[in-house]
């Protein structure tokens, strides 16, 4: 199956942006192992970041033309703020799960609002990098039972 992983705004600073927060990968780090992980088990997974709400918007509808058959989504700041980008989601109706790296629910209020969460799949915040991870084999056990 096709996996889109869709990173918003200020997650190409991963690496140096408040390691204390967001630890010591960078997206590239992440990016690449996601794709040997999704590979060895028989998809392909390709990875966007893009600090532009209208670029992720235009990747989301490409997403359908191009038959991609499940994403997933750190929309970091604009998880808080995008009702454009929850409509494009639901507008192409493809699956998705909600990644971030921090814990959110333990952030500043403002972070605790999510324009996603109600119509993910699933979430998980909290566990670093690692989330990702979680979210591909979440994304690969739904995908492998829905044959
Ligand atoms: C984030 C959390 C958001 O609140 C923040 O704006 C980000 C990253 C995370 O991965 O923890 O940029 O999505």
């Amino acid at each position: 199956a096709s996996i889109l992983v869709l990173n918003g705004p200020n997650l190409n600073l991963l690496g140096t942006r408040e390691p204390e927060i967001y630890g010591s990968q960078t997206l590239s780090d992440i990016s690449e192992q996601l794709a040997v992980s999704a590979a060895q088990q028989g998809h392909q997974l390709n990875c966007v970041q893009s600090n532009a709400e209208y670029v992720l918007i235009e990747h989301i509808h490409a997403a359908r033309d191009e038959g991609v058959d499940f994403i997933i989504i750190n929309p970091a700041a604009f998880t808080h703020t995008s009702v454009a980008i929850r409509d494009a989601l639901l507008g192409v109706n493809i699956p998705f799960i909600e990644v971030h790296l921090s814990n959110v629910h333990a952030r500043e209020a403002f972070r605790h609002h999510s324009y996603f969460s109600d119509v993910a799949v699933g979430v998980i915040c909290g566990f670093g990098a690692q989330g990702y991870e979680f979210a591909l084999q979440a994304a690969i056990q739904r995908l492998n039972s829905a044959q």
